[in-house]
């Protein structure tokens, strides 16, 4: 009897369990509900007018083990708002099939952020530029029969509103719109369509505006924004996205001034420089941007993080998406950036009260000929901005009775219009330098990192390993058809590579005739256009390579009598993420490819037979895995052979592909 009642007692306690449990993970409250609206000065959180700045961090360029980490490092640098795209060929790779796991688990990401007490700004798109492959389409709308992206079409608008749908009530089934007590304050639809617009005409107008209703129509509960859409509808907020903003005015009198990208940094392309923005004129910017009466700005990017596996965009743009940005690309703090900047957003922070309490203009007071201030002030709180927009000199300025010293091109802050709380010029954060050792393993490096060969130079030593891969067809995959085939019809993008191989037939007489005239005839291989790298391999051996986008590409090639094969390896370095008709862009090869220099007419390969391979064979293999990598057959890297120039290097755990546009640049390498 007793351990009956026992037994019904524990029950008891499993069922209340459980059911505490179940509420638990339903109502994951992370604010107490709350509305989004905005009138003509600021955003309005709860009721209030707020000064919100933002940190830019797109989830699936850092690991989800990652995510809490940077998340608490913008949460200490003095951001209030954490906002990032959603990347639709990451969440969507197959049509119809979805991708929320890993780096794509933005139900995790969002419900991080607001853990951390964040809020969260989340851009749709789903054309999001960001440097990233496609703009973020997946690869497979270009098939769909019909299609016209980005303007008014109505295959194109369908699969859009999908996305958008999809999204959108996936946030709300998770309860993460601020209203259900979750982060997300704001989403965006479409991003700098207004750059492209005017090349649909009136087609571009009725998209942008359907855009706008249809994502106003999901009835989301909080504010849509449309990034430089100064036709932006009265109910969609349009914002700047740039380097400076503090002349920005939205396109109605009823919307607050956002910013929605402060250029902080910039991307980096292959072979180009890295590009740096010093931190006195992002805060220059930023102080600027608040002085003259906006009310949110964004930091794009203050993580950058890694273009993971083949997510960069292009052409040409690289593996790292550093930005150089507060954090860099590892989430450790760039200083004195991430310093100077969380020093500015303390000093906003003492100007919130006046900022948001004062309903119209600042008063103006002109203080020189390049010397201005804007004073917050109403009859309890007084919060003033003095600027020096003069590049080069120091200015001595008179304000309220005071005189202050204020630095060429800065911005000085007074919380209560009478003490500097912070100057944009003067950076009292610590400078620090990193060293970067190459070949010591990264618990995230897990896939292929194209490197540039500067960077492996002082890294070359005994311990690399070398995996040359075949040239021309590798696999029962290959296929052979007669013409040229379009690049991404062939691959799907699901490589960068395609191989393309055909047969030559060099005669006697046409052999005899190029010995008796080597001075006068070269034969020579011509690609009328091309993008965005070529190799071109004669019976196995290198012959040459080209780079760039939609360039003529002119090959002398040496035949041998009798059959020769030619193999041309056409690579994408991330598809085109910007412009208009992207569907029409495509990759590989346009226009006659052609032999010229023969003894015979030009002889038209566009018309030969052609064997087509998708991939590289250690890509597929997976040689660049830490499981597969022991099953290939590499060997030592030998100062005495060049490797040939598909060749794959591994040092420790750290592998790369590298390819060598330069074969000087291999030589050098090898000599040291
Ligand atoms: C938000 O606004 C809606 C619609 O006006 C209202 O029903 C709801 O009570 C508001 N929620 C809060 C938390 O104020
Ligand atoms: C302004 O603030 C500073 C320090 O925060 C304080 O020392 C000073 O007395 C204040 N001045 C006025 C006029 O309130
Ligand atoms: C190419 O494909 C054909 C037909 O499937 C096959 O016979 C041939 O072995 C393949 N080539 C290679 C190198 O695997
Ligand atoms: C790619 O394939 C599609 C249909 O599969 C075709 O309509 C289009 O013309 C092809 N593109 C090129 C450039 O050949």
């Amino acid at each position: 009897m007793l351990g009956f009642r026992k037994n019904k007692f524990r029950f008891v306690i499993l069922i209340i369990s459980i059911v505490l449990q179940l509420s638990i993970l339903k109502a994951e409250l992370f604010f107490k509900p709350f509305n989004v609206s905005y009138d003509h000065r600021a955003l309005i959180i709860d009721g209030n007018r707020r000064m919100l700045i933002s940190a830019g961090f797109h989830y699936p360029r850092a690991t989800p083990e990652m995510w809490p980490d940077l998340i608490a490092k913008i949460k200490e640098g003095g951001a209030d708002v954490v906002q990032s795209y959603a990347f639709w060929n990451g969440h969507e790779p197959v049509r119809g099939q979805y991708n929320f796991e890993g780096r794509y688990d933005i139900v995790k990401f969002v419900k991080l952020v607001g853990m951390s007490g964040l809020y969260f700004h989340l851009r749709i798109g789903p054309y999001v530029c960001a440097e990233w492959n496609f703009g973020g389409f997946p690869v497979w709308l270009r098939d769909i029969p019909g299609i016209e992206f980005r303007t008014d079409n109505k295959p194109f608008k369908e699969e859009m509103q999908r996305f958008v749908e999809k999204m959108v009530n996936l946030m709300r089934q998770e309860l993460l719109f601020s209203w259900q007590g979750g982060p997300i304050i704001l989403l965006q639809i479409e991003n700098e369509y207004g750059n492209i617009e005017s090349s649909y005409g009136q087609s571009g107008k009725d998209y942008a505006m359907w855009a706008a209703s249809m994502a106003y129509g999901l009835g989301a509960g909080v504010p849509w924004v449309m990034c430089k859409q100064t036709d932006a509808p009265e109910y969609i907020l349009d914002a700047c996205n740039g380097y400076y903003c503090d002349g920005f005015k939205p396109n109605s009198y009823n919307k607050p001034t956002l910013w929605t990208e402060e250029w902080n940094g910039w991307y980096t392309s292959w072979g180009e420089r890295v590009p740096h923005r010093p931190a006195e004129d992002i805060a220059f910017a930023v102080a600027r941007f608040f002085q003259r009466g906006g009310s949110y700005q964004n930091y794009y990017m203050y993580f950058g993080g890694t273009n993971f596996g083949r997510t960069a965009g292009g052409p040409f743009y690289i593996t790292s998406y550093d930005y150089d940005a507060p954090l860099d690309e590892y989430g450790l703090l760039s200083q004195p950036k991430w310093g100077h900047l969380k020093d500015l957003h303390a000093a906003l922070k003492l100007c919130e009260p006046a900022l948001v309490a004062v309903d119209d203009s600042p008063q103006y007071i002109k203080l020189g000929p390049k010397q201005e201030a804007h004073v917050y002030r109403t009859e309890i709180v007084c919060s003033a901005f003095l600027a020096n927009i003069d590049e080069h000199n120091t200015a001595s300025v008179r304000f309220l009775g005071r005189v202050y010293s204020l630095p060429p091109w800065s911005v000085s802050i007074l919380p209560n219009c009478s003490d500097v709380a912070y100057n944009t010029a003067k950076v009292r954060t610590q400078i620090s330098v990193k060293t970067q050792e190459f070949g010591s393993p990264s618990s995230y490096m897990t896939e292929p990192r194209i490197l540039q060969v500067e960077e492996v130079v002082p890294t070359i030593s005994k311990t690399w390993m070398t995996l040359e891969d075949p040239v021309g067809a590798w696999s029962e995959n290959n296929f052979t058809v007669q013409g040229i085939l379009e690049h991404l019809n062939v691959t799907k993008d699901t490589s960068d590579y395609l191989w393309l191989i055909t047969r030559i037939q060099i005669s006697e007489e046409e052999m005899s005739f190029l010995e008796a005239n080597e001075d006068s005839f070269t034969p020579t291989l011509i690609i009328e256009s091309m993008r965005d790298v070529v190799q071109i391999f004669l019976n196995g051996q290198f012959a040459g390579s080209a780079v760039g986008r939609w360039v003529r590409v002119v090959q002398p090639l040496h035949f041998v009598q009798g059959y020769n094969e030619l193999a041309i390896l056409s690579e994408t370095v991330g598809l085109q993420n910007y412009g208009a008709f992207l569907e029409k862009d495509g990759a590989g090869f346009r226009g006659q490819i052609k032999l010229t220099g023969l003894k015979t007419e030009e002889i038209d390969l566009s018309t030969s037979l052609w064997t087509y391979q998708v991939g590289l064979k250690g890509e597929f293999m997976k040689v660049y895995s830490p499981d597969q990598h022991k099953f290939a057959n590499w060997v030592h890297l030998s100062p005495d052979k060049l490797p040939s120039m598909l060749t794959w290097y591994k040092v420790l755990n750290f592998l790369l592909l590298m390819e060598c546009f330069n074969q000087d640049s291999m030589l050098r390498i090898l000599q040291k």
